[in-house]
């Protein structure tokens, strides 16, 4: 990506930055994404709170060896504690209080999973993610962590691979065999593209369970970071997958990269855990080939598109809006990438 315009290599939106089951009642995560540190805990009524990591006393990082005391967390060094705010509230040894806070990030919980919002001015949220349905629909098996990786890639060239139909049916040609971009629509923050594909599943997992099939794929783009896809067959059986893609900017050169996905329950009950098994199971094959591609790509000043490419402009486009810039033609930036 051309960067020069950049204010922040990092684009403003919400990611995901722990599953709710890695942040138990009272408990305390160290974290680094964005090039920074952070400390992510649980408050004693239940919700989770995200702080700049370390104490301004004296520098201790409060996610190694901090503790939850109701709703602040205790500085394992001296034990001055920090409301979900970020304010100092109690030093144990003197009644004064410092002149200083430490910085609070928005937080969301939903879908199984833990947001922050990351904006390089700390500008507050606009727009929220929404609830997934299926994530709480008894008709669909639970939603279940595929894999998480560490990517040498960026969420510019993540998108891009995202929207490009016609690697699909090449590079993943033991699943596609044709693959038609049914274009895109924008509404702010969220991108919805829809695919018409025919799958070549005889060499998948899945395709034992559901033979090969014609389909579609609907994916909700809401920012970079987190998109949501809905895949259907019209084969033998209607199957239903659905995966949440999650990635969240470590640095400048590497992406924590998870998914997760559930199926539908179309079958009776032992053989719905079987192919949720299958299918976790091919979505995690089907990336590792993307991710050979991410790692060592580059992205061509003027690369040669086609339409048969996929929207690939126009979503490039979509996502410059997330980047703060110094000059007001943001459109430009991400189209040279
Ligand atoms: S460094 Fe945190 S209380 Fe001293
Ligand atoms: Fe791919």
């Amino acid at each position: 990506m051309n960067s020069s315009h950049l204010l922040s290599p990092f684009p403003n939106s919400w990611f995901r930055i722990a599953t709710s089951d890695e942040l138990p009642a009272k408990g305390v995560l160290p974290l680094r994404y964005f090039g920074q540190d952070f400390v992510l805990f649980r408050a004693e009524d239940g919700t989770p709170h995200l702080l700049d990591a370390h104490c301004p006393h004296l520098g201790a990082h409060l996610g190694y060896g901090g503790t939850v005391e109701g709703e602040t967390i205790r500085c394992p060094f001296h034990g001055w504690q920090w409301n979900c705010q970020g304010d100092c509230v109690k030093i144990p040894y003197t009644d004064k209080s410092p002149q200083t806070q430490i910085k609070s990030w928005p937080v969301r919980e939903l879908n199984g999973l833990i947001f922050m919002y990351y904006h390089h001015q700390a500008q507050e949220p606009d727009w929220e993610i929404p609830q997934v349905p299926e994530c709480y629909s008894s008709e669909w098996t639970p939603l279940r962590s595929v894999q998480r990786w560490k990517v040498k890639t960026n969420l510019v060239q993540y998108l891009e691979n995202s929207v490009d139909v016609s690697h699909l049916y090449s590079l993943h040609r033991q699943t596609f065999d044709d693959a038609i971009s049914d274009g895109i629509e924008i509404d702010g923050p969220t991108l919805t593209h829809r695919i018409t594909q025919k799958y070549n599943l005889s060499a998948m997992l899945v395709g034992k369970l559901v033979g090969e099939a014609d389909g579609s794929v609907k994916t909700t783009y809401y920012g970079p970071g987190y998109d949501v896809s809905y895949y259907w067959t019209k084969g033998l059986i209607q199957f239903g997958l659905f995966t949440i893609f999650t990635g969240t900017p470590i640095d400048e050169d590497y992406l924590d990269v998870q998914i997760f996905s559930c199926v539908k329950k179309v079958l009776p009950p032992p053989l719905n855990l079987l192919l949720a098994a299958f299918v976790k199971q091919d979505v995690e094959v089907t990336f590792k080939q993307d991710i050979d591609i991410l790692e060592h790509r580059i992205s061509p000043t003027h690369p040669i598109l086609f339409e048969e490419d996929g929207p690939i402009k126009p979503s490039l486009r979509w996502v410059s809006q997330f980047y703060s810039s110094d000059t007001a033609d943001q459109n430009n930036l991400a189209v040279k990438s």
